[in-house]
């Protein structure tokens, strides 16, 4: 894992946004795993902020989100649909018809996962996927528990993520209590992974990760398995190491 230490999360974000907008420019068809959280909001901003420096063109680009609420509509305020669009998809020039989520409003679930699980093949697989992690090590909507999750499903959120979240939402009864996401092994197909933390609340999964024993009990630790993984953290997320 290649483990990058930066002082501040403004830092992170210019690193981070550019180590993408430079896949874009390399790879203009590139395929993009997006991620929603506080995390990757600066890493958003520098996306945006070359895209009107004319510095890269996201007009060939395809995304797929990790994750969506389920029972949430997509244009409440806190559906990661609506986030995407307000941080960065707004601001930029990606088709909207080759931006895809996962549907938590879909009447089969189940084959909802297995088409979107179809779409990301015939994009021919994700180049670069951006991951946060949670305080309890979960990627993407992938929660701690007995095994890996291979493929996008339903998740009956735990409760350390459900008040982590809380903090987006009026009370946290409104918080949704499933969520539809991709899986462990969705996400281990990405050609490169790109997983951002910050601040001492992370510093604990962040150790867990990279120091201890793979286990779906702290899910981000199967990164240590993926042949390409950049880390960018701060000294706050990095304080455990
Ligand atoms: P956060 O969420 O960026 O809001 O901390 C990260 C995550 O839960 O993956």
């Amino acid at each position: 894992m290649n483990v990058l230490i930066y002082d501040n999360e403004e830092q992170i974000g210019v690193a981070a946004g550019s180590l993408i907008a430079s896949q874009v420019i390399a790879k203009p068809q590139s395929v993009l795993g997006l991620a929603t959280g506080s995390t990757p909001l600066k890493t958003y901003a520098q996306m945006i902020k070359l895209y009107s420096d004319g510095a890269v063109d996201y007009s060939k680009v395809t995304t797929f989100n990790l994750d969506e609420y389920c029972k949430l509509d997509v244009n409440d305020v806190n559906s990661y649909h609506r986030f995407m669009h307000d941080n960065l998809f707004n601001s930029i020039n990606i088709p909207e018809e080759n931006i895809n989520f996962l549907d938590g409003n879909a009447e089969d679930m189940e084959q909802e996962c297995i088409s979107y699980e179809e779409k990301i093949k015939n994009a021919g697989g994700i180049d670069i996927q951006l991951l946060g992690i949670g305080s309890n090590g979960h990627i993407a909507f992938n929660e701690p528990a007995d095994c890996f999750e291979r493929i996008s499903h339903v998740v009956a959120l735990k409760e350390s993520t459900i008040k982590d979240n809380s903090r987006f939402f009026k009370s946290i009864d409104e918080v949704p209590t499933h969520a539809v996401t991709m899986g462990i092994g969705s996400i281990m197909q990405a050609k490169r992974i790109l997983i951002i933390a910050t601040g001492e609340n992370k510093a604990k999964a962040v150790k867990q990760m990279i120091n201890e024993n793979v286990t779906p009990q702290c899910p981000a630790s199967v990164l240590q398995f993926h042949a390409d993984v950049t880390l960018m953290i701060d000294k706050g997320a990095a304080s455990l190491l």
